[in-house]
């Protein structure tokens, strides 16, 4: 079967964040499973670049728009290959094939009288580069939820597409096709947009001079979204190329719900237009929010890095921490706590455990020879029935765009696993001559789960198959391998008895968040909300020479003279006031007498005090640490604090001393 996949293309205005990674993830995980089941995919993604928003960053770095789009499609291509993703396509809509398309396509609906010239008057959000009705702004502003911001009147010529006359044939679609826009609640939404009214839509700028020229009127460009939109087909050499007759029409547009009504109303109506079949489906999804409940976006900078991401946590764990963070349907949360949880309940305890505590029962009790199984019983028929019933329900769950919910069918087996060997003990077993049979029975069933597992988490993480290829020792892993083939989850006894395996590193080692912390913090490589984070745990100092790897509670940093100890002016203070940073559960802000100075700390310990708990209390400064400004609160100093395993302690004094004596 054919299988065709995009997300939408992003623009090139700042290097990708974790949100908009979100949809490449999921486009990835689905086009796995598609190509494991045999399936041919083509899955496309790529990079919104005519936009005048490029235009404007690359002014303000003095650079053509050309060279500034250069770099950061550059990252953009480089973030895939680091998260594993296998596109077929990546198309730039600066390059040639996309703009030929596009003005084809101009031409023909203008002939045919669909794009018409007009002089366009109205209300223009410039951040959003979109011109709203009247009828449409929100007490006068941007109506766009993460916008909102003022409009300004604009007077200009412009070509405009004839939305209006395909009102009812789209709704038409739309009934006839339930499943054209998912998940239900968008495609409500979209139904009563479009029963509003939809007006004609300008689809040209002659202010810009960046862009695709609209042929015969060069001083025009094609705006936005007739350029955007036309990507899908565009990349597929449509009319006449191979890939559009094998692939066209689409299977799905994976979106975010912010641009649905583009996907929902302009797209299929330039098709109609073009005599161009529809797409089968567009499936909106939420965003990904702080825990404050704000979109994650590159302007708001409240997110790590996602390169710096990947190198602390890998991208199998940030692959899985973003699929089952997002319930379908809704909005999720992405915080590094959160993840750093997920990764060593899920990922440490569950999943990467049931792998090294099976492969160490091989190495200890079988010389890590697989052994022979040497009966079937209940316990392997519920294994067989149960991979076949979760490979489904992942494969209906995924395939619905639904990552968590495939995940969490996946992670009925893992439970099942360990619940597995917990209940049939191998190291009872062990210690019985006469259990030997029973002891090998069980393990083999225990490394069949193993392979069943690394087939089943191969669409999320295909880090974990490459791994587990170098602990089984597989004489001919067949073609397709052991596990390319979604039917191998199926499959019993595909591990050959006598095969050897090594128990080797754990999958996925448990991670000790406040170490990642202090390491970036260390490197320097920090951003601000990085160093923030670290502030709001209640880390003490930065640590410049932490070691890779060092455990965080027992390594001792490298040795210090004395001279570079006397640098830190530690200082007794105290606390005349505190009181929460709004929007934060993690920070308070101190007012602290220092001699006769009074100064304001921020210090990361709201989750183990109270304020009124500090006031009054001697405790202890760096009275000399550069300021930070945190929450736009210029903090100056820190508060000593010792932390261990979650709980977290201030220093303070037993005997009053006068605040501002020194600490030595
Ligand atoms: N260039 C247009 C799309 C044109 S498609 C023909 C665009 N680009 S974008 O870079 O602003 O956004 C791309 C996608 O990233 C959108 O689907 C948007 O919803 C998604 N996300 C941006 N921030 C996000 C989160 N915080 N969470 C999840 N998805 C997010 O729009």
């Amino acid at each position: 079967m054919n299988y065709y996949i995009s997300t939408p293309i992003y623009y090139p205005n700042a290097s990708p964040h974790i949100g908009t990674a979100y949809t490449t993830i999921l486009a990835d995980a689905m086009t796995r499973i598609r190509r494991m089941k045999g399936d041919h995919v083509h899955f496309l993604t790529g990079t919104d670049e005519n936009s005048q928003k490029i235009v404007r960053m690359a002014e303000a770095k003095g650079v053509s728009p050309q060279a500034y789009v250069d770099r950061i499609v550059a990252s953009f291509q480089k973030l895939w290959r680091e998260l594993d993703i296998a596109n077929d396509d990546f198309i730039r809509t600066t390059e040639s094939r996309h703009h030929r398309v596009v003005q084809d396509l101009f031409v023909r609906l203008q002939a045919q009288g669909d794009i018409y010239k007009s002089e366009y008057k109205g209300w223009y959000c410039t951040p959003c580069e979109t011109f709203w009705p009247e009828s449409k702004l929100v007490d006068g502003r941007c109506p766009n939820e993460d916008c909102g911001r003022e409009v300004t009147w604009l007077t200009e010529e412009s070509y405009f597409f004839r939305l209006s006359k395909y009102q009812e044939r789209l709704l038409r679609h739309l009934e006839d096709n339930p499943d054209f826009i998912q998940p239900v609640s968008r495609r409500n939404e979209m139904i009563k947009f479009i029963e509003g009214g939809l007006e004609d839509l300008s689809v040209s700028r002659t202010s810009l001079s960046w862009g695709i020229k609209v042929p015969g009127d060069e001083k025009h460009v094609v705006y936005v979204w007739l350029d955007a939109l036309v990507n899908y087909i565009s990349a597929l050499g449509y009319p006449d190329g191979p890939l559009y007759a094998q692939y066209w029409p689409a299977d799905v547009h994976l979106v975010g719900k912010d641009i649905i009504r583009f996907h929902t109303v302009i797209w299929p109506i330039i098709l109609m237009a073009a005599s161009v079949p529809l797409p089968k489906k567009v499936f909106g999804h939420g965003w990904f929010l702080d825990r404050e409940g704000a979109k994650i976006s590159k302007s708001r900078g409240n997110v790590a890095d996602t390169f710096e991401l990947i190198r602390c946590y890998g991208a199998d764990a940030i692959r899985y921490y973003l699929l089952r963070e997002m319930p379908p349907g809704q909005d999720g949360t992405f915080g590094e706590e959160a993840l750093v949880e997920r990764f060593n309940s899920d990922l440490a305890n569950d999943f990467g455990n049931f792998f090294s505590r099976t492969l160490a029962m091989v190495e200890r009790y079988c010389e890590g020879i697989v052994p022979a199984p040497r009966f079937e019983g209940e316990a392997q028929e519920a294994l067989r029935a149960l991979a076949a019933e979760t490979a489904d329900a992942i494969e209906e769950k995924l395939l619905s765009c639904d990552g968590a919910g495939a995940l969490d069918a996946l992670w009925q087996l893992v439970g099942w696993a360990n619940r597995y060997v917990d209940a049939s003990a191998p190291w009872a077993l062990a210690r019985d001559p006469e259990q030997r049979g029973e002891l090998e029975t069980v393990l083999y069933t225990c490394v069949e789960c193993a392979r069943i597992l690394g087939v089943l988490a191969a669409p999320f993480m295909p880090g974990v198959p490459v791994k587990l290829l170098r602990l089984f020792e597989l004489p001919d892993v067949g073609d397709p391998g052991l596990f390319d083939s979604w039917e191998n989850a199926k499959k019993w006894r595909q591990i050959r008895p006598g095969t050897r395996v090594h128990k080797g590193d754990p999958l996925f080692p448990r991670i000790d968040l406040d170490q990642v912390l202090a390491e970036r913090e260390g490197q320097g490589n920090g951003a601000d909300v990085i160093r923030e984070q670290s502030q709001e745990l209640g880390l003490t100092q930065p640590q410049p020479e932490a070691q890779e790897n060092s455990p965080a509670q027992s390594a001792i940093n490298p040795e210090i003279d004395i001279e570079d100890f006397a640098k830190v002016d530690l200082r007794v203070v105290k606390v005349l006031a505190a009181e929460r940073v709004p929007k934060t559960d993690k920070l308070l802000k101190l007012s602290v007498q220092l001699g006769d100075e009074e100064r304001v700390v921020v210090s990361g310990i709201a989750r183990h005090y109270e304020p009124e708990d500090l006031v009054g209390r001697l405790v202890i400064l760096v009275a000399n640490l550069k300021p930070a400004k945190l929450r736009g609160i210029v903090s100056q100093g820190m508060i000593l604090a010792a932390s261990h395993e979650g709980s977290l302690e201030v220093l303070s004094l037993d005997q009053p001393l006068p605040p501002g004596a020194q600490v030595k």
